[in-house]
């Protein structure tokens, strides 16, 4: 289990942004050569991205190149596949069959640079309509898929509505990439930017529902964001706690032979020890990663 509760954009032409964004207390950064890439500056990028990624950093870095359907695909492969990077984020991934063309691709660069071969993940931008009814195809496309993101922004248009306060016109989606992920085999997703970085009220209750909903994550776009997603999908304290005692009850009464019992007042069975002990996981990676 691997855990990344934020993860933050920074466009991977700017080498202020990218900078800080490198030594900032996130799990994650996504350096974009897609949108946050102006069209007529999608060639220099690659050559910024180089020196971006001569800089120090904290966390795992990951790319993200645009979609398989464009011209820039092999380039931005061939500028992103180096040592040191976690992963590739592959943009408006449509198919299994595209992804797995990547992954191909991938490989074969990875063999030219000396780079242990399957290494690097691949993480499939889940953002159309076509990608949400191949959803679990995509999860399970190949071993290098670890896990996927959920790209609102462009889901809402591809479907023709916008953003609501409530994200009713997601619900399906997220909930589908939740499931899909889960039938795959591989790590819960990390959603959608929340593009309106001053309210940061408004984040935190939509990090709320999909933590709830079964999401490890999300993705940020502004370092006011990190600490506030951090904060949302780590246990608690009062969760932890509550764990700890579920775990010690639990342990104690099946060695006795028992395998349902209570914990103030409330029914303790496997399934609930088995969440209890998932969050002293989580606790455990997160204390590791300070
Ligand atoms: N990563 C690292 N640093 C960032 C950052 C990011 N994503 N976004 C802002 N900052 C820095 C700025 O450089 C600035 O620092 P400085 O004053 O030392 O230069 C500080 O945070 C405050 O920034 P602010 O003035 O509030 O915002 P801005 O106008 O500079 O940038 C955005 C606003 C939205 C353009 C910027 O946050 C951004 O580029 N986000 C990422 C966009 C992206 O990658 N999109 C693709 C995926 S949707
Ligand atoms: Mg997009």
């Amino acid at each position: 289990m691997s855990l990344y509760r934020t993860m933050l954009f920074t466009p991977a032409d700017d080498l202020r942004k990218a900078g800080k964004a490198l030594m900032l207390d996130v799990d994650g950064v996504v350096l974009d050569l897609e949108d946050a890439v102006a069209l007529s500056k999608k060639l220099n990028a690659r050559t910024a991205l180089k020196e971006v990624l001569s800089l120090p950093r904290k966390g795992d870095v990951f790319i993200r190149v645009n979609s398989a359907q464009t011209e820039f695909i092999l380039g931005d492969l061939l500028a992103a596949v180096t040592q040191g990077v976690k992963g590739i984020v592959l943009a408006k991934s449509e198919s299994a069959e595209e992804v797995r063309q990547v992954d191909w691709l991938i490989g074969k660069i990875e063999i030219e640079r000396g780079l242990r071969p399957g290494g690097l993940e691949l993480i499939p931008f889940i953002e159309s309509a076509n990608a949400i009814i191949n959803v679990y195809s995509i999860a399970s496309a190949c071993p290098r898929v670890s896990r996927m993101f959920f790209g609102g922004v462009d889901y809402v248009l591809d479907i023709g509505t916008s953003f609501s306060r409530n994200s009713e016109e997601i619900f399906y989606a997220r909930s589908k990439l939740v499931v899909a992920s889960r039938a795959a085999g591989i790590e819960a997703p990390i959603d959608t930017v929340y593009p309106d970085f001053k309210d940061i009220g408004g984040l935190k209750e939509d990090a709320k529902v999909v933590r709830q909903l079964g999401f490890q994550g999300k993705l940020a776009i502004h370092p006011c964001q990190v600490g506030p997603l951090n904060e949302v999908f780590m246990p608690t304290a009062d969760e932890i706690s509550w764990a700890k005692r579920v775990v010690t009850v639990f342990d104690e009464a099946e060695a006795k032979g028992q395998a349902v019992m209570q914990v103030d007042g409330k029914m303790i069975e496997y399934p609930i020890a088995d969440r209890a002990r998932r969050i002293l996981s989580l606790a455990d990676i997160i204390t590791g990663k300070k």
